[in-house]
């Protein structure tokens, strides 16, 4: 175990306590804590309706199912986890990819407009770390184009751009409940965000078996729902979720003056008045990456790279749509110099200092 963790998701004593609440008083299936959660967590994030499911893969899959892409074509960042562009498989639908921007290192929307053809039937960016996409421009193209727009929050609960929060700008918004997140429901689980009453429709038979009523189904559906306990969980860790934000950002804040100077290293973004990152992950750019990640190791810190191999350069998508090196080149030098810090909630000012201190005895003892 490394002294210093990459991330440690917070379980409180309330937490435990909820879930056991809910293992003992409610129906462990589709209980009352799971309607809770979703009405408190639509609300949160400003949209009509959040429905919750089994995890943000599962998210991203049902909300495209649902939005019958099935057989076209959903252009995406190659520069996310593989999960991203997997939905869009299981979804029935190719994922075709638009380089990512230097600036952010989400997708870039002017290579978005431009690499739309005519079977693209939505676009599907990534807050990526965090930090929101320039939703603007991905906004008016979509509605110009008639384009389904879904977000890809698994990683930006809380997060927001010109005011609105990250899940409420595209059509649909899917979230990921994964342990290390910027909240979790204590395990796997995910959840939907949408305004549109058709959609919510659709998602809400998806996931529980095709099911209009108790026993009449009229969709081929999963068995994809959220646990009641997770869900008990999940409300409570919602609760605390931009308190853990508010500490993300005070520690990022203290990493990047930490790291001031330093011309080996390029710091993360802190937003500006139009963004307001969240920090699922605080990453750096820098110069020889793997050398400096050993020797964090070395140091017993834990440090990780999202990600090392950019989905395009993964072996399934090479053999499966014959992609090559050089095809997304932003995206693949990033995947060569990007390296991820420990941050969560619960790290210490010392720690970060630490951290810090690693890295500069690594470049400047050099
Ligand atoms: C950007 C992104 N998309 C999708 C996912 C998939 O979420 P899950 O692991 O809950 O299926 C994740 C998380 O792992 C993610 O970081």
């Amino acid at each position: 175990m490394a002294k210093i963790p990459l991330g440690r998701p917070e379980m409180s004593d309330e937490m435990i306590e909820a879930a056991a609440s809910a293992l003992r008083n409610e129906r462990l299936v589709m209980g009352e804590s799971v309607k809770k959660f979703e009405e408190e967590f639509a609300r949160y994030t400003g949209t009509k309706y959040a429905i919750s499911c089994s995890s943000g893969t599962n998210a991203l899959q049902l909300a495209m199912i649902a939005a019958k892409v099935c057989g076209k074509e959903v252009l995406t960042t190659p520069f996310s986890f593989i999960a991203t562009a997997n939905a869009v498989i299981e979804a029935g639908a190719k994922p075709t990819f638009a380089d990512s921007s230097e600036r952010d290192y989400n997708i870039d929307p002017i290579k978005v407009v431009k690499a739309i053809q005519e079977k693209t039937a939505g676009v599907l960016p990534v807050h990526l770390y965090g930090n929101p996409t320039d939703m603007d421009p991905l906004v008016e193209v979509c509605r110009k184009k008639k384009l389904l727009l879904v977000e890809d929050a698994c990683q930006a609960h809380g997060a927001s751009y010109k005011g609105k929060k990250a899940g409420s700008i595209g059509d649909v918004g899917c979230f990921s409940f994964y342990p290390t997140k910027n909240m979790t429901v204590g395990g796997d689980g995910g959840m939907i965000t949408t305004n549109d009453d058709k959609l919510v429709k659709e998602v809400t038979k998806l996931r529980d078996c095709g099911r209009v009523s108790r026993y009449v189904h009229d969709v081929v559906g999963y068995t994809s729902r959220l646990n009641t306990c997770n869900a008990a969980i999940g409300r409570v860790q919602l609760r605390n979720l931009e308190k853990y934000n508010e500490r993300r950002r005070e520690l990022a804040k203290l990493y990047s003056h930490e790291l001031k100077g330093m011309e080996q290293v390029v710091v993360p973004s802190m937003g500006d008045k139009d963004v307001t990152p969240v920090f699922h992950l605080y990453v750096i750019r820098c110069q020889h990456r793997d050398e400096l990640a050993k020797h964090m190791e070395a140091k017993g810190i834990e440090v990780g790279v999202h990600y090392p191999v950019p989905i395009h350069l993964q072996p399934i998508y090479k053999q499966m749509y014959g992609y090559k090196e050089g095809d997304f080149p932003v995206s693949e030098a990033l995947s060569n110099q990007l390296m991820s810090l420990p941050i969560f909630p619960a790290l210490k000012e010392a720690e970060v200092k630490e951290v810090c201190g690693a890295i500069k005895e690594f470049y400047w003892g050099k």
